[in-house]
């Protein structure tokens, strides 16, 4: 198993960072209730110093900045083209946001100069993830706080089973990392997770359940266009041959039919709301 982070810098710069970057604003329409449960536990006050943890392109932290109006957000992601359209979008929202592109593992954040560490979904790709976390702790005031919003099992997220489920007969589906390995289910154990929180040193790790009915699409088509380019379709719909690509669009188009609700396309999603403390 890997332990250093460059096969994840590497992943997260090509194809799929651009891909995220590109569907930005579906992203964040798809993780608004999770962006919420994650505002709410973290309760920042006004003059929090704040840094968001893989923070793409800036789904939490711009709202969060709105959130500390004396404080400050520092923003840390590995992946270029995602950082680069957070800019843009931070900038077009008015706030002030200090970016980073680096490996939260491994850059010298300034000691104690954190009030509370957040994450939306970009805390389970370290490939040792208790010297990562040691390391953050180390960036976190005494007092200090984190709140991380992971994905739960695979069979918890329809938004990555009913997919993958669908169109599996028509694309190169590889095998699922083992729980161990960095990648969106790596924080599905909660006892995994606590252990690797306690190890890092932080004080009472706890992971509270949250469920979310997500939008994916406004119509079916707009869906499976997000589906086959975000998230476990996409490097094996890009991989693929014209014919059996317009057979997983099919059969994913025709998944999602009984989905339909509220006015969008809806997939559900298992979350953990970890929280723990520096002392
Ligand atoms: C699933 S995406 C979530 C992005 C964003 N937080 C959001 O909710 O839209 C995971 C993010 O973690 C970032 N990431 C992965 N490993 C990282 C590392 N070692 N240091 C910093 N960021 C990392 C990726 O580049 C990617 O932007």
């Amino acid at each position: 198993m890997t332990r250093d982070n460059s096969s994840q810098i590497e992943f997260w710069n090509d194809r799929p960072g651009r891909s995220w970057a590109r569907h930005s604003d579906a992203v964040d329409a798809m993780f608004a209730g999770l962006t919420e449960a994650l505002l709410d536990a973290s309760a920042p006050v006004a003059d929090d110093s704040v840094l968001d943890l893989g923070c793409g392109a800036g789904g939490l932290a711009i709202p969060l900045a709105g959130r500390v109006p004396e404080g400050a957000v520092t923003a840390i992601d590995i992946s270029e083209p995602m950082i680069a359209v957070a800019r843009q979008r931070a900038a077009e929202a008015g706030v002030n946001i200090r970016f980073i592109v680096d490996d939260a593992a491994a850059c010298p954040l300034e000691p104690e100069s954190f009030d509370l560490l957040v994450s939306r979904l970009g805390a389970m790709f370290f490939g040792d993830p208790v010297l990562a976390f040691g390391s953050l702790r180390r960036a976190l005031a005494p007092r200090g706080r984190i709140v991380l919003g992971v994905w739960r099992e695979p069979r918890e997220n329809a938004w990555a089973m009913v997919p993958v489920s669908a169109a599996r007969a028509f694309l190169e589906i590889p095998p699922r990392p083992s729980p161990e390995e960095p990648g969106p289910f790596a924080f599905a154990d909660p006892e995994r997770v606590c252990g690797i929180l306690e190890n890092a040193g932080f004080a009472a790790p706890s992971c509270a359940p949250l469920d979310l009915d997500m939008p994916v699409g406004e119509d079916i088509e707009r869906a499976v266009e997000f589906l086959v380019e975000v998230g476990p379709l996409a490097s094996p719909y890009a991989a693929a041959g014209e014919a059996d690509r317009r057979r997983a669009w099919e059969a994913v188009a025709g998944a999602l039919e009984k989905n339909r609700r509220d006015g969008s396309i809806r997939l559900g999603g298992g979350c953990w709301i970890v929280t723990a403390g520096v002392v």
